[in-house]
């Protein structure tokens, strides 16, 4: 059987992450060639994740790699196999759950098996990495094409899995969030949080509320580019990306502070009645919606509607943080109306973890970020059986500088070296019980990033650490 996975030399070398369980056997070792073929089994999506795999393999290797279905229960030789069910002798369909793969490399090719498609397209990027790094050119390279032998086995610890995006402080169109889905899914990250609202711009189309991303959405910081939004296709369109690479979209609209682009838009939503312009600056926490108006709860129910039916996955994000506008007890008061609001739209409520100084339920989440309060938000989450997403900004927060020389990003939570993206407890340090974690995130704000290339500099590496 497969022994624990260590990184010296092995099949896992240069794996990330690394995979639970791994052995490796040198005399197994196979090359990927023209006459390789690519054999997918019956069930649902294992085809689709074929096409995947070939259209990886194709531009770099230049081979045709020819995708066929329907005899991957025999393993013909000089192929790469995708087999859905049917689990290994050495892996039990319910250790690897629906996102698990188990891999073998054999002389005459590579076997992976999962339960669910989510499984084969981890097995393929595992493969991604298990050939030589020139396989991610876009034109053809010499190979060989070789792949050590041997078998992992891997599943993952934590169900969420995420990275988020600040599209607000400076907007970025459809296919830089695709390009980024496409790098988030070499690592397995499987949930993309969207932070589609804030003081400075709201970012997606509203049919009932229709100036806040007409107006809303005309700033950004520095206002350089004026902003922009995603109309619902577009919105859409993200979403089914992601999809194809078994990421789920989980939209954030910032509440009850950082608001300022929602009260710009309409002043019916401002306790005095009055918009205030629209904000291009960098501060946090001057705005909040106003909680004992009525329409406050007609936009918020009308919004979190459009957006539950945009919205595949479980989870809607109301903010939640920073709300130094907002009394105390208002404040309470808004958040459980905010959760009520969610769940009668089918949804569960995520919020950044402030939200758990208000009774939540069971199935709401809260995202701890806010180091400073060494734990207090997150303990008061955990108490009440609610689960948290571990994204301390010391650790976690991608826009934090790497180091005094890093010409990008803010370091109010310190400099965050690439060691410090990876090795940090995301039980922080047993203040909470491993199970009351669902798992990371690595948030990403916008404040100095204009471009692709600016988010690639401050995500890359460190979100791979994550
Ligand atoms: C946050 O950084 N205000 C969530």
């Amino acid at each position: 059987p497969p022994g624990p996975a260590s990184n010296g030399g092995a099949i896992t070398a240069g794996l990330i992450p690394l995979p639970v369980l791994a052995s490796t056997d040198e005399s197994a070792s196979y090359s990927v060639t023209a006459a390789t073929r690519i054999v997918t089994g019956p069930g649902a999506g294992a085809e689709a994740v074929g096409d995947d795999l070939a259209a990886l393999l194709r531009p770099a290797t230049g081979f045709p790699l020819a995708v066929s279905s329907g005899d991957a229960d025999s393993t013909p030789a000089n192929s790469i196999v995708l087999r859905l069910g049917n689990g290994s002798a050495s892996a039990t369909s319910s250790t690897l759950g629906d996102e698990g793969y188990d891999l073998t490399v054999s002389k005459s090719g590579v076997l992976i098996v999962a339960n669910k498609a989510a499984g084969l397209f981890h097995g393929i990027q595992t493969l991604r990495q298990l050939l030589p790094a020139s396989v991610e050119a876009t034109s053809a390279q010499p190979g060989p094409w070789r792949v050590t032998g041997g078998q992992i086995v891997d599943y993952p610890h934590y169900a969420y899995r995420g990275a988020m995006l600040d599209v607000t402080r400076h907007f970025f169109p459809v296919p830089d969030v695709e390009r980024y889905i496409d790098e988030l899914a070499l690592y397995k990250v499987n949930m993309l949080h969207l932070h589609l609202s804030d003081d400075q711009g709201w970012r997606i189309a509203v049919d009932a509320w229709p100036n806040l991303a007409l107006h809303g959405g005309s700033s950004e910081v520095g206002n350089r580019d004026k902003g922009g939004y995603y109309t619902k296709a577009d919105y859409s369109a993200i979403v089914a990306y992601a999809q194809a690479h078994f990421i789920t979209v989980v939209p954030e609209i910032d509440t009850p502070s950082h608001t300022n682009a929602a009260l710009s838009s309409y002043p019916e939503l401002n306790c005095d009645g009055v918009a205030p312009p629209v904000y291009t600056g960098e501060n946090v926490g001057f705005s909040s919606l106003c909680v004992n108006k009525a329409i406050t709860y007609t936009f918020l129910d009308d919004v979190v509607a459009e957006l539950a039916a945009l919205t595949p996955g479980p989870y809607i994000h109301l903010g939640g943080d920073e709300a130094h506008s907002t009394s105390a007890s208002d404040y309470v008061t808004f958040v459980q109306k905010a959760q009520a609001i969610v769940e009668a739209h089918g949804k569960q409520l995520m919020g950044w973890a402030e939200i758990s100084a208000a009774k939540l339920d069971p199935g709401t989440v809260a995202e701890y970020w806010n180091f400073n309060d060494h734990g207090a938000s997150e303990t008061n989450a955990t108490r009440q059986g609610v689960k948290i997403v571990a994204a301390p900004a010391d650790h976690a927060y991608l826009d934090q500088k790497y180091d005094a020389q890093t010409t990008l990003g803010l370091n109010w939570a310190g400099d965050i070296e690439v060691e410090d993206a990876y090795a940090w407890d995301p039980a922080d340090g047993g203040r909470v019980s491993d199970s009351d974690v669902l798992g990371v995130e690595g948030p990403l704000w916008s404040e100095t990033l204009h471009t692709m290339a600016d988010i690639e500099y401050m995500a890359w590496p460190r979100m791979a650490g994550l």
